[in-house]
């Protein structure tokens, strides 16, 4: 058992981290509900049974790299003593649909209810990484959800680039949502970080982010990498476009880790790619092999992600087979992927950053 506060000086400490005012200022809430969360059970009456106080959880927002996600890594790390889950928010939502789904061939008729029960059967606190609500099935769903958990006594924590009122913003039939906004506010601490350090900005300036030739060497500085980003674990990510699902092989606080072959050798189009870009904020793509005749339709698929994570300002960190400009020597779109190498120059520039 270690309070949060502790676990940061000791990061400092060690180097790991930078001290971070704003980081700092945080610290408190996570201790408040440390302290919650391992208190006795009090009796509320004398003939009650002895229950646990309610602890209130902790919506943490603000803009990217401020050090959300770490802190809450390093919260739910903290936290070794009590039933809890960290979880990307989205993968939750989709873990919930597809039990609900079960449920409902099973003939069940309130599907929710079993699945919220479940859940709650297993934490008292959740952490959901990057909360933010795009779907209207989400936006459906999500209020009873969350009523069910909180009803429950489950704490839940969450980090998301928007403040509570923004969430699910412009979205269809969005005032059947205003009571989940009303809940979380009822239910969490809202606290906005704001500072001006960006990290993964700072961490990834001056790196080199293209990596060539495909040989051992290259496949060590693109592991380590990933493992200063992520801290070396992640989760599949599943995104769905029009009905389908494409899936991120691994996917940590905005990072995501594919191959070539994972995202342009399979069935993808823009749609596709723009759903990825969207989604991601850096992506590691590795084993770009040398383009031309022999794989044109891969080639073809490459200049359409790249321009997509072009415009989305994604930063992209590779290895491929050669320098941009040795890509793609022969064969049919070769002028066509001047521009794309003239991209992936471009997007290997220090200042190359999110908008
Ligand atoms: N105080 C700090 N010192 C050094 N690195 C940090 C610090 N805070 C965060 N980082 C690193 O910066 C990157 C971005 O942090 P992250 O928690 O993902 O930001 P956010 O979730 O707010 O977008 C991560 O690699 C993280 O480990
Ligand atoms: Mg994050």
């Amino acid at each position: 058992m270690t309070h949060m506060s502790t676990l940061y000086q000791t990061r400092v400490a060690s180097g790991q981290i930078q001290p971070d005012a704003a980081q700092q200022a945080v610290l408190p809430e996570f201790d408040r509900i440390a302290d919650g969360l391992r208190a006795e059970p009090v009796k509320k009456g004398l003939f009650r049974k002895a229950v646990r106080p309610d602890v209130k959880g902790l919506y943490l927002w603000g803009g990217v790299g401020r050090g959300k996600s770490m802190l809450m890594d390093l919260f739910v790390e903290s936290l070794d003593d009590i039933p809890s889950r960290r979880v990307h928010f989205h993968a939750f939502m989709q873990e919930i649909h597809a039990k609900m789904h079960v449920a409902r061939e099973q003939g069940v008729q309130d599907t929710l209810a079993p699945v919220a029960a479940e859940v709650v059967a297993s934490v008292r606190l959740l952490a959901f990484d990057e909360m933010q609500i795009t779907d209207i099935t989400d936006a459906m769903i999500v209020g009873r959800l969350f009523e069910a958990l909180f009803e429950a006594g489950v704490t839940v924590v969450t980090t998301s680039n928007r403040v509570p009122d923004d969430l699910y913003k412009n979205g269809l039939n969005r005032q059947l949502f205003l009571p989940f906004i009303d809940l979380i506010k009822q239910q969490m601490h809202v606290h906005e970080m704001v500072s001006p350090h960006d990290y993964r900005q700072n961490r990834l300036t001056g790196s080199r982010v293209y990596f060539t030739p495909l040989n051992a060497e290259t496949r060590a500085e693109i592991d380590a990498i990933w493992r200063d980003l992520t801290g070396g674990s992640a989760e599949p990510l599943s995104l769905t476009v029009k009905g389908r699902t494409v899936t991120l092989p691994a996917y940590r606080n905005g990072v995501a880790r594919a191959s070539f072959f994972d995202l342009c050798g399979t069935m993808l189009g823009p749609g596709d790619y723009l759903t990825i870009a969207d989604a991601v904020k850096v992506l590691v793509l590795e084993n770009i092999p040398s383009l031309g005749r022999s794989n044109f339709n891969e080639a073809k698929r490459f200049v359409t992600l790249v321009d997509a994570l072009y415009e989305a300002r994604v930063r992209l960190i590779c290895s491929a087979a050669a320098e941009p400009e040795y890509l793609y020597m022969e064969g049919d779109g070769a002028f066509e992927f001047e521009r794309t190498a003239s991209r992936l120059r471009e997007m290997q520039d220090k200042n190359w950053a999110q908008s």
